[in-house]
């Protein structure tokens, strides 16, 4: 398929800006504000007006003039103090929602800049419950990488496991004294989540129990056979648990290289920081300094502890250098929450400052409140188990469907209820700006009407339920005519998915995709009620079909790109 509208009026207009005599980096083509006054418009004239000293409204007309409309839209009219508006010819526009009916990806061009991209997220920590928190990364960040990829871009996933650090001194000395075998098979990770507590709850009284798992601790660090066969079990039996909610969830990575795989490397790591003068000794510990940068001046980046430790910004240090080394990619994206933004301000800055000059980016995100507007919780205080939420989730849309739609058989039911209840789930993080905090609501994210998955999933389910009442598929013989306004609006705002897509890398937002597919339901909902389609014939019932299937398409291909999949009834 050619290129969107938007693509081409902006080579159109680089075009009547050069015959203008003008420079054409300035000709930006946006969607228009107001669709009242054109499809698209161009504030170049305005802009350009202040360089040569002209009159912007002179210099609009001028550039109207020259610019080649043929057969994709109406000369550009000038509005208010000097934009251009442009509205595209309903022929036009028709012939390319032929092509994007028929195209299998529903209009949205390949970057012509591939990169290679590495992307960490989910990173759950290893004997601990992925809880909310991880949610929102493990959705994001695979919603990112089915987006990039997409794109064009070569993308490896990576789940950066916490298997490291002081807690496994506890779990250890827990397993060794306080285990529940039985309980541990019933559920692993409950289990070596009480004994973490537990052992806290001991230490803070007794300062034996403090010694004896750092003991363990130190024992895991240098090699011990027996800690690091408890340790690989701590890691099996959580990684069990992760890959089925990932399985369930449909999200895949290419490596999972947890913070241990590191941990060989930290010890030369901050010598050699040392040695070359990147890194101070400082009361003790091993500090990168950052007096050039006013926000981190009085925050150095600890990379080695006085008594000798290393710290999670030494594994990440150690980690870029890894990823350098072995993807040369072009950027690396940290999908992990706010929380953390120090954190990588300090590991970017450290990483700079060694040398590195791949782009590192850390797509941060919010919190998720329950109903009372408070961090989601369960009744205990405690973190909302990722597992949890799913299963249930799933069954809320179970009982949905069963009002809904009692006929359709239990196995079909099933398959429903996962598709709609995980569905809803990943919406309702995706269809937010990832840095507000939102409100977790089951009935909204349920609910069948507004903003939400089960809405556009029912959506597409309407517009394959019309081919089915056909009794047939798209014919692709006929041409296509558009004259309702309803059939001009939604054709539009199907060619403006290809135009969205490439969007939401800018800024990491799949919430653009999201809404769009939101307005792209809504104004096939408009349509449908303004222009019949089973009643219709002859070349009108045919394009207003051309419609329909391209309304479908768009709707499973950006669904699929947020990791959503779409049933076929419902
Ligand atoms: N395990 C960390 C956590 O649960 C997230 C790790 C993010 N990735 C990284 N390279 N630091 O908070």
């Amino acid at each position: 398929m050619s290129a969107t509208p938007q693509a081409v009026l902006t080579e159109r207009l680089h075009a009547a800006l050069v015959a203008c005599g003008l420079p054409p980096e300035r000709g930006e083509i946006a969607p228009a504000a107001d669709t009242r006054f054109g499809d698209y418009q161009a504030n170049a004239a305005m802009v350009l007006a202040k360089q040569v000293k002209a009159n912007p409204r002179e210099l609009a007309a001028k550039i109207a003039d020259y610019f080649e409309t043929g057969e994709i839209c109406e000369k550009p009219e000038i509005a208010g103090p000097g934009f251009l508006n442009f509205r595209l010819k309903p022929q036009w526009v028709a012939q390319q929602l032929r092509a994007l009916a028929g195209d299998a990806r529903c209009g949205a061009p390949e970057t012509r800049h591939p990169q290679r991209v590495v992307i960490d997220f989910s990173s759950p920590n290893i004997a601990k419950p992925m809880h909310v928190g991880h949610i929102r990364s493990t959705i994001l960040g695979d919603a990112l990488a089915r987006i990039a990829r997409f794109v064009g871009h070569e993308v490896v996933t990576d789940n950066h496991l916490g298997d490291w650090g002081t807690q496994f001194g506890k779990v250890l000395y827990g397993w060794k004294h306080l285990l529940d075998r039985a309980a541990l098979e019933r559920d692993p990770i409950a289990e070596m989540t009480r004994l973490y507590r537990e052992v806290n709850a001991l230490e803070q009284t007794d300062p034996a129990v403090h010694k004896a798992a750092r003991k363990e601790l130190v024992k895991l660090q240098q090699g011990d056979p027996e800690n690091r066969a408890i340790w690989q079990q701590l890691i099996d039996l959580s990684w069990a648990e992760f890959s089925d909610i990932y399985e369930k969830l449909g999200v895949r990575f290419d490596e999972r290289l947890g913070e241990s795989f590191y941990d060989p490397a930290l010890a030369a790591l901050v010598e050699k920081l040392l040695a070359d003068g990147t890194a101070q000794i400082s009361e003790g510990a091993a500090c990168i300094f950052f007096p050039d940068i006013p926000a981190l001046a009085d925050k150095p980046c600890l990379v080695r502890k006085s008594d000798g430790g290393f710290l999670y910004a030494t594994t990440d240090l150690a980690t870029i250098e890894y990823r350098v080394e072995r993807w040369d990619p072009h950027a690396v994206w940290y999908v992990t929450g706010a929380p953390q933004q120090l954190h990588f301000q300090q590991v970017f800055a450290a990483a700079k400052r060694m040398g590195i000059t791949t782009r590192l980016d850390h797509i941060a995100f919010g919190s998720i409140l329950g109903e009372d507007h408070k961090l989601m919780k369960t009744r205990s205080g405690d973190n909302v188990p990722l597992r949890d939420l799913i299963g249930e989730a799933v069954t809320r849309a179970r009982a949905m469907i069963e009002e809904k739609n009692p006929e359709l058989p239990g196995e079909e039911k099933d398959h429903i209820a996962r598709v709609v209840g995980l569905g809803a789930v990943k919406y309702a993080e995706l269809s937010q700006h990832r840095m507000t905090d939102y409100v977790f609501s089951w009935s909204k994210m349920l609910s069948l009407q507004g903003n939400t998955a089960p809405y556009l999933q029912n959506a597409y389910v309407r517009v394959r339920s019309i081919f089915r009442k056909l009794g047939a598929e798209l014919g692709t013989a006929q041409q296509v005519v558009l004259t309702e306004p309803a059939e001009l609006a939604l054709a539009k705002k199907l060619l403006q998915f290809g135009e969205i897509v490439p969007l939401v890398l800018h800024e990491f937002r799949p919430n653009l995709l999201a809404n769009h597919l939101f307005e792209t339901a809504n104004t096939f909902h408009t349509f449908y009620e303004a222009c019949p389609v089973l009643k219709s014939e002859g070349t009108t019932q045919h394009s207003r079909l051309v419609l329909c299937e391209a309304t479908a398409r768009v709707l499973k291909q950006g669904l699929d790109l947020l990791g959503i999949e779409v049933p076929e009834r419902m």
